[in-house]
């Protein structure tokens, strides 16, 4: 693999400052990816940390051997399933730290049998796991027009959507789509370059690499799960890269961490006290923005932000 196809790890100084490493402490990183997080946590823990690392995708087993460290364990599954690993290893509300880093790497992107690009010319696959889910292709060639129009809609929010869905299903009358370019064709003819400040298939390809991985789902399951797993004070790191995750990312921690005032004398039950309660387990600090400097020298880091939350209370 060429140097420019390497990940650089976005906001690195930032989540290794704000994740306060303990060296006794234990971390997970959700999103191991070629381990940049996880190579710069492992510097800071001690003989009786460590640091779990999952990562969905299968290609990640090899960086993740390059690592030699017994402080160190690789998961490759879904961070969706973390609370299973975490009951496993027994280290439930034992946890000072998680770090998520979302999406897909440089490494997915720039490889093109993997189907993420729309500048390079693959099959349509999209999947981080091929084991899980269909492909991007097979999901394009068998869905109606109302489907593809609902997910490019959605998880895109593309206002060419109904515009793209019709020429999709319009071009799979004569044959199907197996191509990244060859669907990335079809959007330019429907979305004009001189529209746009990105390319006009970046929404679309969102959409459907979204879709096909069920990303969303698996953010708010491990969002949820994280308040089961973190030790008093452990900390929750996001970094998210579109409008969709960061919203769940900021609500999520917004509506865990309000103060809600009962007014004086109003009768209230038990359980309306024990909900109350439940939603003020986290503390948020303010978000963080790539520097001028880092989006310069990685262009990816630009639409990254990073939110932090901590638990303040386990029960
Ligand atoms: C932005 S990259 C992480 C890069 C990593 N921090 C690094 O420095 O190398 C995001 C990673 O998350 C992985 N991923 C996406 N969804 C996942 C999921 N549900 N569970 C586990 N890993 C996932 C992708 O396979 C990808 O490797």
């Amino acid at each position: 693999m060429s140097k420019k196809n390497y990940h650089i790890p976005v906001l690195l100084k930032e989540i290794i400052q704000n994740l306060k490493i303990k060296k006794n402490g234990i971390y997970v990183d959700c999103t191991f990816g070629s381990g940049g997080h996880s190579k710069n946590i492992l510097k800071k823990i001690g003989k009786h940390g460590f640091l779990y690392s999952l990562d969905k995708d299968p290609y990640s087993i090899n960086f993740s051997k390059k690592i030699k460290n017994k402080n160190f364990k690789f998961i490759n599954d879904s961070f969706e399933n973390l609370i299973k690993y975490a009951k496993k290893f027994n280290i439930i509300k034992k946890i000072d730290g998680i770090i998520l880093d979302l999406g897909f790497s440089t490494n997915q992107i720039k490889n093109k049998k993997r189907g993420f690009s729309f500048n390079l010319n693959g099959t349509l696959d999209m999947r981080y796991n091929q084991k899980y889910g269909i492909s991007a292709k097979k999901w394009i060639n068998n869905s109606n027009k109302k489907n593809i129009f609902k997910v490019i809609k959605k998880f895109g929010q593309e206002k060419f959507a109904s515009k793209i869905s019709k020429a999709i299903v319009k071009y799979r009358e004569k044959k199907k789509i197996e191509k990244t370019l060859e669907l990335s064709e079809i959007i330019n003819k429907i979305v004009y370059k001189k529209n746009r400040k990105i390319n006009p298939s970046t929404k679309t390809f969102q959409a459907i690499r979204i879709y096909i991985n069920k990303e969303l789902k698996c953010i708010k399951k491990i969002l949820k799960d994280s308040l089961k797993i973190l030790s008093y004070k452990g900390k929750l790191l996001v970094i998210s890269f579109n409008s969709l995750e960061d919203r769940i990312v900021k609500y999520f921690m917004k509506s865990n961490s309000k103060n809600i005032n009962i007014p004086h004398k109003l009768p209230i039950t038990y359980k309306k006290i024990k909900y109350l309660d439940e939603k003020k387990k986290l503390k948020i600090f303010k978000k963080i923005l790539p520097s001028k400097k880092e989006v310069k020298k990685n262009i990816r880091s630009r639409s990254a932000i990073l939110r932090i939350a901590e638990l303040k209370r386990i029960k």
